[in-house]
C-alpha cells in the first residue's frame, strides 16, 4: 500500500530534502510551505513532488489544508512536522512580537498539524509523526530563547503523544538536527558561524539529506517499536 506522507515546510531546506527521501522510498508526497511561492513551485518542478500553501501557525488553515491533500492523496499515514523560523535576538532586545512569532510556529505549528491527523491515525491504526526539533532546544542557544523554549517544547509534546499514540499503532518521535548546511543557518553571520563550526567535532555543518535519512527510517514499518525517542544528528556537537 502507498502511503502519503505529509511534510510541513516541505520545499526548501531540511524539509525539501526529506520530501524528495520520502517520495525515494515510494511514498505519495505533498510539501506544505507558507510563503515562497518561487521556491514552491521550482522546486515542485524539479521534483515532481505537489505543493501545498498555509501556514502552520493558523489551526483553521492547518484543518483546510489537510483536508484538501487528503482529498489529493488519501489519508495521512506520515505527518513530518519540519517547518520552523528563527527570530534570533539577545533577550534584552527580544520584542515580544520575536516571541510569540516562534512559538506560533515552531510550537503551536505541532499542536495545529497533528491535532486534525490524530483521530484518522487512531481510526486507521498506523501513524508516524516525526517532529524536527533541534540541538537548540536540547542545550539551549545564546539569541534564541524563543526558538530554544519553542524547541524544547516540541520533545515535551512528542514524548506526551508517545505515551497517548502506542496502542493505536502510532509512533511519535522527534529528531533533533544540529547545524545544518541551509539558509537559515547560513543567514547567520560569517563570523558567528564559523565560530559553531569549530565547535562540531566532525568539523562541518550536516547535510540536509543526513536529516532526511532519519526521517525515513523512524517512517518505516520497521521502526514500530521506536516511539518517544529522540535522534540526535548534530556531527557530535552536543551529546544530550
Ligand atoms: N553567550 C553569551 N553572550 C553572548 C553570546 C553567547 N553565545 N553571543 C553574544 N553574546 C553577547 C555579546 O558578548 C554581547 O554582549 P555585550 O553587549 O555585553 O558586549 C551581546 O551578547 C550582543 O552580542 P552581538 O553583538 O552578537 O549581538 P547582535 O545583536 O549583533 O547579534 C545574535 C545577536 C543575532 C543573536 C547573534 O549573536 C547570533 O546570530 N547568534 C547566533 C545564534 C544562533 O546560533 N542561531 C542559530 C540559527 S540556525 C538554527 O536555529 C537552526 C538550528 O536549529 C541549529
Amino acid at each position: 500500500m502507498t502511503r502519503t506522507a505529509l511534510v510541513t515546510g516541505g520545499t526548501r531546506g531540511i524539509g525539501a530534502a526529506i520530501s524528495v527521501a520520502l517520495r525515494d522510498a515510494g511514498y505519495k508526497v505533498a510539501a506544505n510551505y507558507a510563503g515562497n511561492d518561487e521556491a514552491a513551485q521550482k522546486f515542485k518542478a524539479e521534483t515532481g513532488v505537489a505543493v501545498y500553501k498555509w501556514s502552520v501557525a493558523d489551526y483553521d488553515a492547518c484543518v483546510e489544508g489537510i483536508r484538501k491533500v487528503e482529498a489529493d492523496l488519501g489519508p495521512i499515514g506520515v505527518l513530518v512536522n519540519n517547518a520552523g523560523i528563527t527570530r534570533d535576538a539577545m533577550f534584552h532586545r527580544m520584542t515580544r512580537e520575536q516571541w510569540r512569532e516562534v512559538i506560533d510556529t515552531n510550537l503551536s505549528g505541532l499542536f495545529n498539524m497533528t491535532h486534525p491527523v490524530w483521530s484518522g491515525m487512531r481510526d486507521r491504526k498506523f501513524g508516524r509523526i516525526v517532529n524536527i526539533s533541534s540541538i537548540n532546544g536540547q542545550k539551549g542557544q545564546a539569541g534564541q530563547a524563543n526558538y530554544s523554549a519553542a524547541k524544547a517544547g516540541d520533545l515535551g509534546f512528542t514524548k506526551a503523544l508517545a505515551q497517548e499514540g502506542a496502542r493505536a499503532g502510532i509512533t511519535v518521535n522527534a529528531i533533533c538536527p544540529g547545524y545544518i548546511a541551509t539558509d537559515m543557518v547560513m543567514a547567520v553571520a560569517e563570523d558567528v558561524r564559523a565560530k559553531i563550526v569549530a565547535q562540531i567535532p566532525v568539523g562541518r555543518l550536516g547535510e540536509a539529506a543526513e536529516i532526511a535519512r532519519c526521517v525515513v527510517f523512524l517512517a518505516s514499518d520497521e521502526a514500530g517499536f521506536i516511539t518517544g525517542s529522540t535522534l540526535t544528528a548534530n556531527g557530535g556537537q552536543y551529546l544530550a
